[in-house]
């Protein structure tokens, strides 16, 4: 089976300033805070575990009025262009509370080499968080509702000349696709389809050939889809016993860190991660001019 040629390179934000200040999930609960002692030296046996399996990370410093920016994946969406041009299509948060996290992102990326743009004239109208986009099969496959919208998706493909599979979010506590599905390698993926209205939970059961199906309260509970692979190793929050089975019987080895703290803020292992390695022409097929495919109405 072909791993995944993307995920051994990430970008993470050290949560010096961690805190649930807000609510924009059904998970964050102000009276609950997370342990900041805790959250670092869980944060800090996270890099180590990519670290041992392979997997480089670069950490930027977290905004001290910025307390969700521990979750990198929504910073922006990394890719590298067919010249090998790194570049980050850097976010434009849903909701005000994060939308100074791109003004540190930004210049962070940028000095480091990466070309940086958005979507649309300043964001307004197309909201993207880069946590509901993955390259799996012959696109980008992006949920869109509770928080990246459906403009953002037609702005992806013609600026990025690919094809964008959109897939509707309908589930409130699946508010991004990395709560719901989890690209394991060329062929399979872990998916709960029950984030998803019924046309899109097909179209992805349709694009991935082996998916393995999570249950709502499995996603839900566990935040297991929320997991990163590197190579043959699963690294995940939890994992049921059932989907352990599967994930072994196809020779991925799992790997299980405890995040509670960042679990406070709605977010685990792939929220903290963003990958900067997808390769546009390796592992997202370059479409001149950009197609976007919608699930039927
Ligand atoms: N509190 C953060 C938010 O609601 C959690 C983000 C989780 N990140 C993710 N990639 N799903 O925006």
């Amino acid at each position: 089976m072909e791993q995944l040629s993307w995920g051994r390179h990430y970008v993470m934000v050290e949560p010096a300033h961690f805190r649930v200040e807000y609510v924009i999930n059904p998970f964050m609960d102000p009276a609950d805070q997370p342990d900041p002692e805790l959250a670092m030296a869980q944060w800090r046996e996270l890099v180590a575990t990519i670290e041992r399996c392979g997997g480089t990370v670069d950490a930027l410093p977290q905004r001290a009025d910025a307390p969700d920016m521990v979750y990198a994946m929504n910073l922006g969406l990394g890719l590298v262009a067919e010249d090998g041009t790194p570049q980050v299509v850097m976010s434009h948060m849903r909701y005000p509370q994060r939308r100074m996290e791109t003004e540190s992102a930004q210049p962070w990326f940028a000095e480091r080499g990466f070309a940086t743009s958005y979507v649309g004239r300043d964001g307004v109208g197309a909201h993207l968080e880069a946590g509901d986009a993955f390259a799996f099969g012959d696109a980008l496959v992006v949920g869109y509702g509770p928080r990246t919208e459906e403009l953002a998706l037609k702005h992806l493909a013609s600026d990025l000349g690919i094809r964008v599979r959109g897939l509707r979010i309908t589930h409130p506590g699946m508010y991004h696709l990395d709560l719901a599905f989890c690209p394991l390698d060329e062929r399979r993926a872990l998916v709960c389809p029950a984030a998803l209205d019924e046309a899109s939970a097909a179209a992805l059961l349709d694009l991935v050939p082996e998916p393995l199906v999570l249950t709502e309260e499995e996603a839900l509970t566990t935040f297991c889809a929320n997991s990163i692979v590197i190579g043959n190793v699963v690294i995940m929050p939890a994992c049921p016993d059932r989907v352990r089975a599967q994930l072994e019987e196809w020779g991925f080895e799992v790997v299980i860190l405890d995040l509670s703290e960042f679990h406070k803020g709605g977010g685990s292992v792939r929220c903290l991660t963003n990958p900067v390695d997808v390769r546009i022409g390796r592992d997202l097929p370059s479409v001149p001019g950009g197609e976007v495919v919608l699930p039927p109405v």
